[in-house]
């Protein structure tokens, strides 16, 4: 049986020989500065994961599809830097930073390209399933990011709403990997739908701690600025949970979302306003317990798998990386 040690040396040489020498350098540049920094690859981890519970060893039949996710995956995140005014990223400059925002958008496109391209290399039996379910994924992530910018013009959403809205641009991508893996594998129908379900709240409980980790994360492990959600009014876990049971803070809350944003200090200001309601609200540890909730509840589709301990483990193991993330 494949050991998690199989799956991070896999992965290591997958990055390694993963090489993009096209030209142009102002197109192809920046999808080497993101693929080169690497970002923590849970996604791809994930897909080899699932693989590995139903066979052993990797081929380029599944390491393809699986960097893929990655690429995809890094795609998304320089259009969202755009989107979100985001100036780091893994520690480093954005991209639309470092070069300008229409070689953000171009590099954003053809690496989703390259992200298809390698998808197809899936074995010939399933590819259809595979790039259907990849293809309905793309569209949602896309979904999700629109209802993500809709939300932050709106004075407050319900929970729920939210809820739906990082399903779709978080957690089916990371279901996506899962179920990717598990079909390239071979696993039956009711296996594929459970590690979906693995990946689906798994991304849930990933995405409140990114939002928990926006607020009172350490800027240098995380990699990014702290804050950027509360200055852009982003409807996270914690606003929406501050707004939903803010009382009689409810004017107070309202006042520090329309603080002026327009210098450094007008900034970190209204961070410090929002902070302290969040605080005065115990919201950071509401959404801990949130986030603990959503990882059980992602274990209990692991165990219905029934595939016996040592499997068991290597998805447990798996999601506990997640739940202890500080970046
Ligand atoms: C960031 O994803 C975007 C979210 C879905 C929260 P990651 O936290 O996986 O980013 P990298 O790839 O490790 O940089
Ligand atoms: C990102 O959500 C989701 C996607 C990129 C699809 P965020 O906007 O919270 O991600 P970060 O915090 O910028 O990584
Ligand atoms: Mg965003
Ligand atoms: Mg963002
Ligand atoms: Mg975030």
């Amino acid at each position: 049986m494949i050991q998690e040690t199989h799956i991070e040396g896999a992965l290591k040489e997958l990055f390694a020989n993963l090489k993009f020498t096209q030209e142009p350098a102002g197109l192809y540049d920046p999808l080497r500065y993101m693929m080169e920094i690497g970002g923590k690859r849970i996604r791809p981890r994930l897909c080899l994961t699932a693989y590995s519970l139903f066979r052993d060893g990797f081929t380029q039949e599944i390491l393809s599809p699986a960097s893929a996710l990655e690429v995809f995956h890094s795609f998304t995140l320089i259009h969202d830097d755009i989107m979100d005014k985001a100036d780091v990223r893994r520690g480093v400059p954005t991209v639309y930073r470092k070069w300008d925002e229409n070689t953000a958008i171009l590099s954003g496109d053809v690496m989703s390209i390259e992200s298809y391209k390698l998808v197809a290399k899936a074995p010939a039996a399933v590819l259809p399933q595979v790039l259907e379910l990849f293809s309905q994924t793309a569209a949602e992530v896309c979904e999700g990011q629109q209802y993500d910018m809709d939300f932050e013009d709106m004075e407050q959403v319900p929970m729920a709403d939210y809820m739906k809205m990082i399903g779709l641009k978080t957690a089916v991508l990371i279901a996506c990997a899962a179920k990717m893996g598990a079909i390239i594998g071979g696993a039956s129908e009711k296996e594929c739908d459970l590690l979906y379900r693995f990946g689906y709240d798994l991304g849930l409980a990933f995405q409140i701690a990114d939002d928990w980790l926006d607020t009172y994360g350490d800027e240098k492990v995380f990699g990014k600025a702290i804050g950027g959600d509360i200055v852009n009014n982003k409807k996270s876990w914690l606003l929406t949970r501050a707004l939903e049971k803010a009382g009689d803070r409810r004017e107070a809350l309202l006042l520090a979302m329309d603080m002026p944003v327009g210098t450094e200090d007008g900034k970190a200001a209204k961070v410090a306003a929002v902070k302290e309601i969040y605080d005065a609200l115990g919201i950071g540890e509401e959404a801990q317990q949130e986030i603990v909730r959503l990882h059980g509840q992602a274990l209990d589709s692991a165990k219905a798998l029934n595939l016996g301990p040592q499997k068991y483990e290597l998805l447990h193991n798996y999601a506990a990386k997640l739940l202890g993330r500080t970046k």
